[in-house]
């Protein structure tokens, strides 16, 4: 993934700049991700299968790294991620 095609953050505020930057980041990765399962979908090569793969692997690793970077910078995130897992992952499902 490359960030230089993406537009500089519109904060001036030092903590929200790197937010965004973050947060832009994870776009990214979700695009790629989507982008190379997309490929996989469509490819007959078994040898190229397997790396498209592999690579699909990274990205979900890319993402994790980069939201939990995120949950560092951003306490009002990290604070919802621990009601939504109180909430609904630990629970076992999303509930209404
Ligand atoms: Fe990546």
């Amino acid at each position: 993934m490359s960030l230089a095609t993406v537009d500089r953050p519109k904060t001036t505020h030092k903590l929200h700049y790197d937010q965004e930057i973050i947060r832009t980041a994870i776009i990214a990765e979700l695009d790629a991700t989507n982008l190379y399962q997309a490929q996989l979908d469509n490819l007959n090569s078994e040898e190229a299968k397997k790396v498209i793969e592999h690579i699909i692997d990274e990205e979900r690793e890319h993402i994790s790294e980069l939201y939990c970077l995120l949950m560092k910078l951003d306490k009002e995130q990290m604070d919802k991620m621990e009601e939504v897992n109180a909430s609904t992952c630990i629970a076992g499902g999303f509930q209404e």
